[in-house]
């Protein structure tokens, strides 16, 4: 190449990283001059076949050629914005990786808004083991012996005395044995039972119980006020409760809790079954024999029949959580289907 040439790519290589539109024809341009098989490396190959006389020459010009066109080339690339940095292995004008949002899960979320609607009427949020014993979950709770929720086809026995719990309310057996009343306490977490799983039933499932035992009058008033305060928080405005007669062991008298239906407002529906109510928790006034079980646990009387009166009622969150987000199938809550848990987001 004689050194005109030279000259005349030099002109045409400025010209053409003068003309290109996007920082992808200007990486072309550059890869197409300066690029491993480029043509300025080809010439510095080329420099041996140059006579001796004119290479020093054919060196300067070959050198102010690649400074010019580097020169050119970084300038254009400053003036068309996002700069391919290939020292750092690092595009900044490739478009971003997509991460999406997380969210949180239904259960979740039913049972940290219930633990702040209750934070409000001052409940704190207590804890117990998913492994349980007999006395917890059962015998302090006045479950007489022969009790058929006790049977090993109700519940995953452990051992002769240990169980996975089947509700949360020997939470209620352990807040008392520790604390002296006044005890206001709302205990979300993980129970268990031998149920065949279908559309509304699960082996493991979710509660939250509540207790409130205080050294003042306690009543039933107090605990439908207390749903009902939580059915409107949680529900909507127009949402109310009722009672129905029930039986549990450890309340007296005890009753079953609906509200009222959330979909056509306690006209009746398809969902309610045209009653207009949905079932919700189970409820009652605590039984003076599960006071008698603590103060035996406890070794005093602090939690004397006589001068204790407390509510305790206890549901299931995945229901609400059902109810609340119209969710048809319990088992969405367990597969871990992104199609399902992205609609949270
Ligand atoms: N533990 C009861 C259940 O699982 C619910 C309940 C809790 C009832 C507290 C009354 C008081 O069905």
């Amino acid at each position: 190449m004689t050194l005109a040439e030279v000259e005349a790519l030099h002109e045409r290589s400025l010209d053409e990283v003068a003309a290109v539109a996007d920082v992808a024809a200007l990486e072309a341009v550059r890869v197409r001059y300066l690029g491993r098989s480029g043509l300025l490396p080809a010439l510095v190959r080329q420099m041996k076949d140059v006579p001796a006389a004119e290479r020093p020459e054919y060196g300067k010009r070959t050198h102010a050629w690649r400074a010019a066109l580097e020169g050119a080339l970084a300038e254009r690339q400053a003036a068309l914005g996002p700069v391919l940095r290939e020292e750092a292995g690092f595009d900044c004008s490739l478009p971003g990786r997509w991460f999406a949002p997380g969210a949180k899960h239904p259960v979740s979320r039913v049972i940290e808004e219930t633990a702040a609607i209750f934070a409000r009427l001052g409940f704190s949020v207590a804890d117990g083991p998913d492994i349980e014993n007999r006395f917890n979950n059962f015998t302090a709770l006045n479950t007489p012996a022969h009790h058929p929720s006790m049977d090993a086809s109700d519940t995953f026995w452990l051992t002769d005395e240990l169980l996975l719990r089947t509700q949360t309310s020997p939470v209620q057996i352990r807040m008392m044995t520790q604390y002296l009343p006044p005890v206001r306490i709302i205990t979300p977490g993980r129970t268990y039972r031998r149920d065949t799983t279908d559309a509304t039933h699960s082996a493991n499932f979710h509660q939250i119980e509540g207790l409130y035992v205080d050294t003042r009058p306690v009543s039933l008033a107090d605990l439908k006020s207390t749903l009902a305060y939580y059915a409107q928080e949680m529900m909507g405005a127009k949402a109310g409760v009722r009672f129905r007669p029930h039986f549990f062991p450890f309340t007296e008298p005890s009753v079953e809790v609906d509200f009222s239906c959330h979909v056509c407002g306690g006209k009746g529906c398809r969902v309610c079954k045209m009653s207009g109510w949905i079932e919700i928790a189970g409820a009652g006034i605590v039984d003076p024999r599960v006071y008698e079980h603590v103060n035996l646990a406890r070794g005093d009387r602090a939690y004397d029949p006589e001068k204790v009166y407390g509510y305790a009622f206890g549901f299931g969150v995945e229901r609400i959580a059902m109810i609340k987000y119209g969710i048809p199938d319990i088992r969405w809550l367990y597969e871990n289907d992104m199609r399902f848990l992205s609609q949270m987001a």
